[in-house]
C-alpha cells in the first residue's frame, strides 16, 4: 500500500483523535494538529506529527499547508473536523461568538481546503472530506448558529464536489448524528458563557442546558463510527455522502418529511417552547 499524507484538523479529543490513530495504525502518513499541540502528546508517542493549528487562524492554516508541501509534496487527503456547537438563543449570542462560530466550522475550513486545492490539482487527485452534522439538515431550536454553519459547510461541500471533480479531487460530506466524544461538554462549556439570568428564555435553562448535551444521548461509539468512517473514505470511490450515527436517520427523516408546522410543534414542546409560550 503507498502510504497517503493526510492532514486533520481538531485532533485533542473526539473524532478527529481516533481517525489519527487509525489511520497511522494502517500505515498513512497522519498530520494531526490541534489549538494546543500539547493535547496531541498521545499521538506524536505513536510517531503521528503533531502541528498546532487553530481554524480560525489564517496564519496557522497557511504555516502547517506550507510545512506539509515542503516536507511531502502532497496532500491526499485533508479531514476538516474542528468544529464546535455553539448552543443559546440566536436573539442572546453575542455578534463575536456566532462570527468564531462560523470561523471555526466553516470559513477555517474553506481557508484550508483553498490552500490546498492547488497542490491536490497538480497531483490529479485527492479527498476533502468535510465534517457536517445531522444539525444542517434539521434545525433545532437554542442550537441555530451551530446549525447554520453545518447546513453551509454541506452546501458548499455540494458545490465543490461538483466543481473539483474535473480535476480528480473528490469531496466527501459526512454528516453524523451522535457520536460519543467531547462535543457536549465543549457544548455546555459556550452555554455557560453566553446564558444569562436576565435572559428572555430564563425559565428555559434546563431545556438550553439539555441542548447542549443531547448528541451524547444514546451516542454510537466512536470506535465504531471511525472503523466504518476511515472504511469509506479510502475507498477508490467514496460516497459524496455519508450519514451514521444515533440518530442520524430519523431525524432529517422528520424533517423532510414532516409538515414544517408539525416539525415545529415537535421541536416547540421538546425544548419548552410551547411551555414559555402558553405562560406569557
Ligand atoms: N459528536 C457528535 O455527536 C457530532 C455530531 C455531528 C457532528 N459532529 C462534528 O464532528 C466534529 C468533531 O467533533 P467531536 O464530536 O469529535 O467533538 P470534540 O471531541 O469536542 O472535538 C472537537 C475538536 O475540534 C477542535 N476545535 C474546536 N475549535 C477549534 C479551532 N478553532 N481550531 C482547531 N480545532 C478546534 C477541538 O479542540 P479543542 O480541544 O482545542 O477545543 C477538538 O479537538 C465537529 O466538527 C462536530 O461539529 C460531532
Amino acid at each position: 500500500m503507498h502510504p497517503k499524507v493526510i492532514l486533520i484538523t481538531g485532533c485533542s479529543s473526539g473524532i478527529g483523535k481516533s481517525l489519527s490513530l487509525s489511520l497511522n495504525n494502517i500505515g498513512h502518513k497522519v498530520y494531526a494538529t490541534a489549538r494546543n499541540v500539547k493535547t496531541l502528546a498521545d499521538l506524536a508517542e505513536k510517531s503521528i506529527y503533531t502541528f498546532q493549528l487553530d481554524v480560525s487562524i489564517d496564519d496557522d492554516i497557511d504555516r502547517v499547508v506550507q510545512l506539509i508541501i515542503k516536507t511531502e509534496g502532497r496532500i491526499d487527503i485533508l479531514i476538516n473536523n474542528a468544529g464546535y456547537g455553539l448552543i443559546g438563543p440566536i436573539v442572546e449570542i453575542p455578534d463575536e461568538e456566532i462570527k468564531h462560530q462560523f470561523d471555526t466550522n466553516l470559513f477555517g475550513p474553506l481557508k484550508l481546503i483553498n490552500k490546498i486545492v492547488p497542490v491536490m490539482k497538480s497531483n490529479g487527485n485527492g479527498v476533502i472530506v468535510n465534517i457536517g452534522s445531522i444539525s444542517g439538515l434539521a434545525t433545532t431550536p437554542f442550537s441555530g448558529a451551530y446549525c447554520a454553519t453545518k447546513a453551509a459547510l454541506h452546501s458548499i461541500s455540494d458545490a465543490l464536489r461538483m466543481e473539483l471533480f474535473p480535476f480528480g479531487i473528490k469531496v466527501v460530506t459526512v454528516q453524523p448524528g451522535g457520536i460519543k466524544t467531547n462535543f457536549g461538554s465543549a457544548a455546555s462549556k459556550t452555554v455557560e458563557r453566553i446564558f444569562k439570568s436576565d435572559s428572555i428564555y430564563s425559565k428555559l435553562e434546563k431545556e438550553i442546558k439539555a441542548r447542549a448535551e443531547i448528541s451524547q444521548l444514546n451516542a454510537t461509539s466512536l470506535e465504531s463510527f471511525t472503523i466504518k468512517l476511515v472504511d469509506k473514505i479510502l475507498q477508490k470511490n467514496p460516497p459524496s455522502i455519508i450519514r451514521m450515527g444515533n440518530r442520524s436517520i430519523s431525524l432529517p427523516f422528520l424533517r423532510f418529511f414532516l409538515p414544517t408546522k408539525l416539525y415545529d410543534k415537535i421541536m416547540m414542546n421538546k425544548f419548552g417552547l410551547s411551555k414559555l409560550k402558553l405562560e406569557n
